[in-house]
């Protein structure tokens, strides 16, 4: 695994507290998200934001990512995303082709979904997404 036990976990407890700075009125679900960058160190938190245009809603995966790229980081190596009661929150298929894009060359992109009481799963972008979209055919 590319990413250590523990800083999963962090990742989880930080997602969770930053979801509840999700700004979502019209839909009533709250996703929070903590991503790490490639240099394997700094945590970067999304939640999602809604808009009264429905579709400018921003998921908080996307969130997040674009903050770790804005930070400077190239690629990030773990999404953790908290969302859901009962089942998790799985990242939607916009927000898998952004992780595409910054998905490490030579490892795994760990996803991680959790629900709000704390159940998880732990698959890869490649489980969820194995063919993602690409200009080099
Ligand atoms: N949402 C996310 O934040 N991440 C996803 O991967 C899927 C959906 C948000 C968008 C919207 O604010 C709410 O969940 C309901 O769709």
């Amino acid at each position: 695994m590319a990413v250590e036990k523990a800083m999963l976990l962090a990742m989880m407890a930080a997602a969770k507290d930053v979801r509840e700075r999700a700004y979502a009125p019209y839909s009533g679900f709250k996703v929070g998200a903590a991503v790490v960058g490639g240099t394997g160190k700094k945590v970067y938190l999304g939640c999602n934001v809604e808009n009264a245009s429905y579709g400018l809603t921003l998921c908080a995966e996307r969130v997040a990512i674009c903050r770790a790229i804005s930070e400077g980081e190239k690629t990030i190596s773990a999404v953790v995303v908290v969302g859901g009661e009962k089942a998790p929150a799985r990242p939607c298929g916009a927000c898998l082709q952004v992780m595409a894009e910054f998905a490490p060359k030579n490892e795994p992109l760990v996803i991680v979904t959790c629900t709000a009481s704390d159940t998880y799963t732990q698959a890869t972008l490649a489980d969820y997404l194995p063919i993602p979209f690409t200009l080099r055919s």
